[in-house]
């Protein structure tokens, strides 16, 4: 099977975090194609390739950006800020965008800038992203020395501080601005009142590198790749029980099976072990059963599931995996990063570790089970931003499509998988996203 590649195209080949590189594959092409052309017209061009954010909301990338008001109805600066947060465990695309195609990801983001009328763009980086941060820095330097393809724009990295909560949009803005990262209050949206108050367009990473292949083409020819509602190429993070654990390029509608299975993708699940069930969008996703992978892997299959793309980390768990100990590594993920403003997620999340726990345990009791889904429906549509509710949602879904293995946690009072459930390399325990600062203890 041969894959089209658009954000990736010509890594196979060359070194293309060099500029010299870059412009010998026609880097930098777009932009000059971009500056003959008026900033609507760009925006129509992404509303012709239908493309859609890919940081995980799945928002129509030229319908936000015509948001933007126009300088007579708003005289304050744009901004552009793009998200390369990327901490939802399972997703680890944009890593792999930023250390290969800097120049692209560059090149979308001055692109963009024109088409918004922003002079100023700020890149958001994971903290944890040193090795990303110093080749995007690099590549900046590099074109330094260029003002024919930097023009009067201004392009920041800033390094972000390692909590998971600073990806959502409007936190991310907060933080930008120096205050604790926690989410705003929407409306008003980011695009009419984002940083310092200003209209901002805030885009993902990959949404922004996909942007000169779409000048390029023309927005018509990209969305003839992919599926209707998924149109062009996404990055895809395979991950947890696979042969070949890695990013890859493919256009959605490629099957969940194929991505798993085909040898030039994931490759299969080592020893030839069943697969008992894949998160197919990241942690915050809705789970699939085993039984449940003869899906598209786009978003209106996916949704006919019950569950999404997400930030596209596709994480395969094997027959040997325990679901309640998987439930407690994803409940205590978002704990711990459940910014607190809102009650339902900050005391809900704690609550679902802690019954999860004594399921685990062999302590917990039937009517606890039925506490665990309670405290999650009492999460779900109560809270500021979606962190909560994907987190009871995810939750839920392992308890409503394992239910047997957590009553049989309950009937043998002990984990019935004794010590063979391993979670290694499945999603980070949290005791990696923890930081070594002195804090005090909250008693439980
Ligand atoms: C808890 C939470 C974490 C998020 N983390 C990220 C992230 O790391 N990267 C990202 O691009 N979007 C993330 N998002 C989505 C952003 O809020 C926003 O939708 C996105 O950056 C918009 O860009 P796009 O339209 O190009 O996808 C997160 C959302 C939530 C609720
Ligand atoms: S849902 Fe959680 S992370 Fe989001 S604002 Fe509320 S407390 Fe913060």
């Amino acid at each position: 099977m041969s894959h089209k590649q658009v954000v990736m195209a010509g890594t196979d080949t060359r070194d293309l975090t060099k500029l010299a590189e870059y412009e010998a594959v026609g880097g930098y092409a777009s932009l000059a194609k971009a500056r003959t052309l008026g900033p609507e017209q760009i925006t129509n061009e992404l509303m012709a390739s239908e493309l859609r954010g890919r940081g995980g909301a799945f928002f129509p990338t030229g319908r936000k950006w015509s948001f933007v008001p126009s300088p007579e109805q708003n005289p304050n600066p744009h901004y552009l800020v793009i998200n390369a947060d990327e901490s939802e465990p399972g997703s680890f695309k944009d890593n792999e965008i930023i250390s290969r195609v800097p120049h692209r990801f560059i090149e979308g983001c001055l692109i963009t800038a024109h088409a918004v009328l922003a002079k100023h763009v700020y890149v958001y980086i994971r903290g944890e992203y040193l090795g990303p941060y110093e080749i995007l820095v690099a590549a900046l330097e590099e074109l330094k020395q260029r003002p024919d393809l930097r023009g009067d724009v201004t392009i920041v990295v800033h390094r972000g501080a390692g909590a998971y909560i600073c990806g959502e949009e409007t936190a991310l803005l907060d933080s930008l601005e120096g205050k604790r990262g926690q989410p705003r209050t929407k409306p008003p949206f980011p695009a009419i009142a984002g940083l310092y108050a200003s209209p901002t367009v805030v885009n993902n990473v990959e949404t922004i590198a996909t942007v000169p292949a779409i000048v390029e083409m023309g927005g018509a020819e990209y969305a003839k790749l992919g599926v209707p509602n998924s149109r062009g190429t996404r990055l895809i993070s395979v991950s947890g029980h696979v042969e070949r654990g890695g990013n890859y390029e493919v256009e959605p509608g490629i099957s969940l099976k194929d991505l798993i299975f085909a040898p030039e993708l994931g490759g299969g699940v080592p020893g030839g072990r069943a697969v008992k069930a894949v998160i197919p969008g990241g942690s915050s996703t809705v789970i699939l059963t085993g039984d449940e992978l003869d899906v598209g892997y786009d978003f209106d299959s996916l949704l006919a599931k019950n569950t999404a793309m997400g930030s596209a980390g596709v994480i395969v768990l094997d027959e040997r995996v325990c679901m309640v100990q998987l439930g407690i590594r994803v409940s205590e993920f978002y704990e711990h990063e459940s910014c607190g403003k809102c009650t339902p997620c900050r005391e809900g999340t704690r609550w679902m570790t802690q019954i999860l726990r004594k399921l685990e345990a062999g302590e917990a009791t039937e009517r606890e089970l039925d506490l665990l889904l309670s405290v999650c429906d009492r999460i779900n549509g109560k809270c500021l931003c979606p962190l909560g509710d994907t987190a009871a949602m995810a939750i839920a879904s392992y308890v409503a499509k394992f239910r047997d293995e957590f009553v049989a946690h309950l009937d043998g009072g002990a984990c019935p998988c004794g010590d063979h459930s391993p979670l290694d390399g499945v999603l980070a325990p949290v005791a990696q996203h923890i930081h070594d600062h002195a804090s005090e203890l909250v008693p439980a």
